[in-house]
């Protein structure tokens, strides 16, 4: 087939390799902000922030994050809050369009979008998503997220799916995209069970070749498989002494069954201050003015009933109060810096995070702990 130049433009793309991305970069220990279009980003509280949902914070944060040299913005896919006495992550913004925003905005920084893949057709998916690769000269990346929370997937009059059977969902989805993201000329597409394309193509191609940069945050067997076998980094909260073993394994998988590589990178909560003990009282205060029903809510959703785990209840509520049930990291600067080196030396190859504050608390994580970070050999 012959095409016309101004046809043939439509052809570009593939001028950049997926290992171009600003996640790849040779820094020793990746790190990303983390939940931050979401209201109360990773902390369900009354607690005193200055953090909103505005898009001139939204700015504010991933230029601060950009110009300290971090290496992702990585947002949370929510369609509706947990209610609660806070409603948390009620207000939040559309993941595709903030990043594409956040693209044009930023220069060096790799953004991603989390995208619940029942929710968007692949066609639409994988075209938005080569928009942003071209809008960010190949920094997009995308984490892609089953829809594990059966109100959102009502919200879209969706039947929720069984566990296993969403990631096969997922895995044609991503087939179906990563054929527009590669084939010339047109194709049918016959999935086993939920899609049919008849002549489906798509130009141009995404600037990076063969498709963003992604993210998975499957933590079963079968998500950890479903991460082994397609995306770049899996996303996990796990006890240091738990990440070895598991960083072996589903990098075994990858290396073993599906002859590529992958990375792990933790999630935490930062509470930074000048002193532990004032970084401690912040912690507690979160706790203290805890939405208690909104976290009952989220654990009666993932099936963590009060009968099955008795005392160690308060303590998971606790637990997704401050941090979305991952590690907080909390003390000076050095000791921030000093526990993200224990997750780098574990196995972790990066750490994605969030803050109370995030517009004023990223720009002195930037300040104050990554010049302690490269000290210590984890950044440079
Ligand atoms: C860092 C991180 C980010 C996540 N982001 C989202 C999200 O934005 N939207 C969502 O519905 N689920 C999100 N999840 C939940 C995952 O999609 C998934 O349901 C969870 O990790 C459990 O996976 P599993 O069912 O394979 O064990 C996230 C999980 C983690 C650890």
């Amino acid at each position: 087939m012959t095409y016309p130049a101004h046809v043939r433009d439509g052809l570009l793309g593939h001028t950049k390799r997926t290992t171009d991305n600003p996640v790849f970069s040779d820094q020793p220990f990746k790190l990303g902000v983390f939940s931050l279009n979401c209201s109360g980003g990773m902390i369900m509280s009354e607690a005193e922030t200055g953090f909103r949902i505005t898009w001139d914070q939204q700015l504010e944060i991933a230029r601060a994050a950009d110009r300290g040299g971090l290496d992702a913005l990585v947002p949370v896919g929510r369609w509706t809050g947990f209610r609660g006495d806070t409603n948390f992550n009620g207000v939040c913004f559309e993941t595709y369009t903030w990043a594409a925003g956040l693209a044009q905005a930023t220069e060096n920084i790799g953004i991603f979008t989390t995208t619940h893949v029942p929710t968007v057709h692949p066609i639409v998916a994988a075209k938005m998503a080569t928009t942003i690769d071209h809008i960010s000269n190949g920094r997009f990346g995308m984490n892609l997220v089953m829809g594990w929370f059966t109100p959102e997937m009502e919200m879209f009059g969706r039947k929720q799916l069984e566990h296993d059977k969403r990631y096969e969902y997922g895995q044609e989805w991503l087939d179906f995209a990563m054929r527009l993201w590669n084939e010339e000329g047109d194709f049918d597409f016959e999935g086993a069970e939920f899609f049919s394309s008849k002549g489906a193509h798509a130009y141009p191609k995404p600037i990076q070749a063969p498709r963003p940069a992604l993210l998975n945050a499957g933590a079963s067997p079968r998500g950890q498989q479903f991460s082994a076998k397609n995306v770049d980094i899996n996303l996990i909260a796990l006890p240091t002494e738990e990440v070895p073993d598991y960083v072996r394994s589903i990098k075994g998988t990858a290396q073993n069954e599906y002859d590529r590589d992958i990375d792990v990178w933790t999630y935490a909560l930062v509470i930074c201050r000048e002193t532990e003990a004032e970084a401690k009282r912040v912690q507690q205060d979160i706790i203290d003015k805890g939405d208690w029903p909104g976290a009952n809510i989220i654990m009666e959703t993932l099936g963590i009933e009060s009968q099955s785990f008795g005392t160690q209840i308060r303590e998971m509520q606790e637990r997704f109060i401050a941090g979305w049930g991952g590690p907080n990291i909390v003390g000076t600067p050095e000791q921030v810096a000093e526990q993200l080196g224990e997750y780098q030396e574990a196995g972790m190859a990066g750490a994605v995070f969030g803050f109370l504050d995030y517009a004023k608390e990223t720009q002195e994580f930037c300040d104050e702990v990554l010049p302690i970070m490269k000290k210590n050999g984890l950044r440079h």
